[in-house]
């Protein structure tokens, strides 16, 4: 009896073993090795001073899996192009477009992981992508988002460069997270780079907007 026991539950573990995704194990240990010297993923806000911020030669992604999208992250990893214009931190050198490429394995797990890093100021499923015309009176002439970031129009690209580029929003990130960061830009971003809207957007323009730059193609 006691035998039979023992087999049962080696063969379970066994089956547990061979049937568990290996390819979505250890994304937090690829992590630590290849990714955390240039990223932050403890959060809300572990940089404090511009000296914090400036220790890290990446962006903080410690809400990465409220801000991307999966199936953009995934590729984007194994085949990174440029997302800011300009080099991260900087307002005169250009983006040299050397981010380390990961295999589809490694990428797979490293998802895994940043997707599980989220923000609870996020809320689910409050913002749908719409292409809405209050929306684009804010972008383009009652804010000066554009004068800061790309977006196309028409399939024509236009705007400014210190930003992060927006063309290709709809893919890229979360129309929920849009709108968070809008609202909360002092959680995601608390010492300096995207100005804060709060006193200048009402809310109802914060959606608009947030809707407008998640259709961006
Ligand atoms: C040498 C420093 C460096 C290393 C190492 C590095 N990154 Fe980056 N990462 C950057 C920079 C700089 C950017 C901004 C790139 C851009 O805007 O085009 C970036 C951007 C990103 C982004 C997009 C973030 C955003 O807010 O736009 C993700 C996701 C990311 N890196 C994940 C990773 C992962 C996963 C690894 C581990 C394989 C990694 N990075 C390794 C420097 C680095
Ligand atoms: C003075 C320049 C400036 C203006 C004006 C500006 N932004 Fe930004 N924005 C930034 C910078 C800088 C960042 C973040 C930098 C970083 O993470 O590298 C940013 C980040 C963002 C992001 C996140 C993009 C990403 O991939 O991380 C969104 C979305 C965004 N801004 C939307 C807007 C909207 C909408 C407006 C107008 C209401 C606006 N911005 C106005 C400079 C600006």
């Amino acid at each position: 009896m006691r035998l039979l026991a023992v087999t049962v539950s080696l063969g379970a573990a066994l089956l547990v073993t061979m049937t568990a995704p290996s390819y979505a194990a250890g994304g937090d240990a690829i992590f630590k090795k290849s990714c955390a010297g240039c990223h932050y993923t403890d959060g809300p806000a572990k940089e404090k001073t511009i000296a914090d911020q400036l220790a890290k030669k990446g962006p903080e992604l410690w809400y990465a899996g409220s801000k991307f999208q999966k199936d953009w992250l995934v590729a984007w990893l194994q085949a990174p192009k440029p997302i800011r214009p300009l080099k991260y931190n900087s307002l005169t050198d250009k983006n040299p477009g050397d981010h380390p490429k990961m295999s589809a394995g490694d990428a797979d797990a490293v998802t895994e992981f940043l997707m599980g890093l989220t923000s609870p100021e996020v809320k689910a499923g409050v913002i749908k992508a719409n292409n809405n015309v209050q929306g684009r009176n804010t972008f383009t002439k009652k804010m000066p988002c554009g004068g800061c970031h790309e977006y196309s129009l028409k399939g024509v690209v236009l705007g400014g460069k210190s930003g992060p580029s927006l063309v290709g929003a709809s893919k890229r990130l979360n129309p929920d997270w849009i709108y968070a960061f809008l609202a909360k830009t002092k959680v995601f971003k608390p010492v300096r780079d995207m100005p804060d809207f709060t006193g200048a957007l009402n809310p109802k323009d914060m959606e608009s907007v947030a809707a407008y730059v998640a259709a961006f193609e």
